[in-house]
C-alpha cells in the first residue's frame, strides 16, 4: 500500500474523529476503511452514558459500509486515529468484526507508542475464530 493512500485515509479517520461522541472518556477516535474498489466507509466512536454500549470507530465504519453499499467487496487498508495524540491501535473486538470483511493482506495504520504504525491485519490477528465452511 504506498503511502499517499496511508496519508489519505488517515486524514479521512482524522476528520471522521473530529465527530466522535466522546463526553465521557474524551478519548476521539476515527477510522477509514478502503475497499478493493475503491470504495472509502468511515466511522467515529458513539459513547453511552450506559457504558457498554459505546461503539468503536472502527465497528461504525464497518457498519456504514455495510448500510451504504451492502456487504459486497473486501478492506485492503484500515486507518485509525485520534485526537488525543495517545496511541490506538484497533480494540480487539474491533479486530474480530473487521476480521469478517478484510482482504488476506489488508494492512492497518494507527498511532504507535513511536509515531504511526503500519501492519499487515494478519499481524495484528492471529487465529482467528472461524467456523467450518464461513
Ligand atoms: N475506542 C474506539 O473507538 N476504538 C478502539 O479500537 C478502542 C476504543 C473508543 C471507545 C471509547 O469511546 C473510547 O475509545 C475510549 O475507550
Amino acid at each position: 500500500m504506498d503511502s499517499a493512500t496511508i496519508n489519505r485515509l488517515q486524514e479521512a479517520a482524522r476528520q471522521a474523529a473530529a465527530h466522535a461522541y466522546a463526553p465521557y472518556s474524551k478519548f476521539r477516535v476515527g477510522a477509514a476503511l478502503l475497499f478493493d474498489d475503491g470504495f472509502v466507509a468511515v466511522g467515529c466512536n458513539v459513547e453511552n452514558l450506559s457504558y457498554g454500549l459505546t461503539m468503536c470507530a472502527e465497528r461504525n465504519a464497518v457498519s456504514n459500509a455495510v448500510t451504504q453499499r451492502g456487504a459486497s467487496g473486501k478492506i485492503v487498508a484500515v486507518a485509525v486515529t485520534n485526537l488525543n495524540a495517545a496511541a490506538s491501535p484497533p480494540c480487539g473486538g474491533c479486530r474480530q468484526v473487521l476480521s469478517e470483511f478484510v482482504s488476506d493482506d489488508a494492512v492497518v495504520s494507527f498511532p504507535g507508542d513511536n509515531g504511526l504504525e503500519l501492519r499487515p491485519f494478519r499481524e495484528l490477528f492471529p487465529f482467528a475464530f472461524h467456523l467450518e465452511g464461513h
